[in-house]
């Protein structure tokens, strides 16, 4: 496996599987690994935690960092490449030009700038790397949304390819965030993967699970549509920790 922290020796051959992280990797980001090890020749990841994506500053500094960890995973993963590069490397003095990721539902209305940042990240790896796949998890489903709309309006030749969620035990999707949930407040935050997965066979799913988060106000619960597949999406706040999931209600996830 080859680390690659300078955009000059970045020399991939075109037509790889790429998936973008930000690190503190856990068993979600290990099946989009696995997913593209399996579709690809070489697998390229990138680790790479994006400031331009954080709309709160507090959660940019205390976002998660172990890198030596994440490499150790990427390893037995069989990934062929990690792409790390320092904040400067992508964000020289002078850059000032930003994808405009236009309509980003109840998600992005609640986090300005995020999907303006998290766009602009993703086209600058797709034009590094020249992906012919890039792996994302359907636990973001507005991203998932975003990257599929990017690529399609901007002619990006890449197969955008969506992982299920995968989830703890308890049925929590799994996040890096999960860490900063008391043991009390995981208990609470059981009941957003609880309400999404009842109201998902529900006439009306949004007044569903809305109904069944008995006590804890959601943020919002809105239905998404991801081209292959329609999902039901939330988001709560417990104690300081935003949480997001959603559930398949019609199609497929591919
Ligand atoms: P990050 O939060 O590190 O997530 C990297 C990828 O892992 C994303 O595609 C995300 O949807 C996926 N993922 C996270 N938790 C998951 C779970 N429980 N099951 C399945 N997949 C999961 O998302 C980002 O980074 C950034 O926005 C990025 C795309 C890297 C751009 O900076």
């Amino acid at each position: 496996m080859r680390v690659v922290r300078a955009i000059a020796e970045l020399d991939v051959a075109p037509g790889s599987g790429l998936v973008p992280t930000m690190g503190a990797l856990h068993d979600g980001h290990v099946a989009l690994l696995r997913a593209a090890r399996v579709e690809n020749e070489t697998v390229v990841m990138s680790l790479f935690v994006n400031p331009a994506q954080f709309d709160e500053q507090q959660d940019l500094a205390g976002y998660p960092r172990d890198e030596a960890r994440d490499l150790e995973v990427a390893e037995r993963e069989g990934v062929d490449v990690v792409f790390a590069p320092a904040t400067e490397e992508l964000y020289p003095s002078g850059f000032a030009t930003w994808v405009d990721a236009g309509e980003t539902g109840a998600e992005g209305a609640a986090r300005p700038g995020h999907f303006r940042g998290v766009a602009t990240v993703c086209l600058k790896l797709f034009n590094l790397i020249r992906p012919e796949r890039a792996y994302f998890g359907q636990k973001d489903a507005q991203q998932v949304a975003v990257m599929r709309r990017l690529a399609r309006d901007l002619n990006v030749p890449v197969e955008i390819r969506i992982v299920p969620t995968v989830r703890a035990a308890d049925g929590l999707a799994l996040s890096s965030r999960n860490a900063r949930l008391s043991a009390e407040e995981r208990d609470r935050a059981l009941a957003l993967p609880r309400a999404l997965a009842s109201a998902s066979g529900a006439p009306d799913p949004v007044a569903a699970a809305r109904a069944s988060l008995n006590g804890l106000e959601p943020e919002y619960v809105e239905v998404l549509d991801l081209g292959d597949a329609k999902v039901l999406a939330a988001a709560i706040r417990v104690g300081s920790t935003r949480l997001i999931d959603n559930v398949l209600l019609e199609g497929e996830i591919r």
